[in-house]
């Protein structure tokens, strides 16, 4: 009885791990930082590093202001949430880029994500 206990228990532990192995490697990577050019100036890049198709990313973007026009087929500010390539597909290994302009550097984190797998 004992021993099938620490068998259910280590199953869940297991399942729980691919869960956040899974949850993580298939989020839109965000990576950021100061362009060494101009001072108060960010590079970003977004990139699908999980072996799917990501689509329809929003990024939290409460707050965030740019000095600088940002292409809004990159990002598009819509209240406060920040839409990814239009909505569009981002394939993987495939990376968009942006730089944005403002004293500091604004925490951009993912705020949802579809994921197509083929
Ligand atoms: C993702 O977030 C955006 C912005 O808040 C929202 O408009 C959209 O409905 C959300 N999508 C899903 C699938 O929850």
């Amino acid at each position: 009885m004992k021993s099938i206990m620490k068998h259910i228990c280590l199953l869940i532990f297991m399942c729980l791990m691919c869960i956040d192995v899974y949850g993580q490697g298939f989020d839109l990577t965000i990576r950021q930082e100061a362009r060494g050019t101009a001072q108060g100036e960010w590079d970003v890049t977004l990139e699908n590093a999980s072996p799917c198709v990501i689509l329809n990313a929003y990024l939290d973007c409460t707050g965030f202001q740019s000095r600088r026009d940002i292409d809004p087929k990159v990002i598009l500010k819509q209240g406060d949430a920040c839409i990814v390539n239009d909505g569009q597909r981002i394939n993987p290994s495939e990376s968009l880029r942006f730089v944005y302009a403002w004293e500091d550097r604004f925490p951009f984190k993912l705020l949802n994500q579809s994921v197509a797998c083929s």
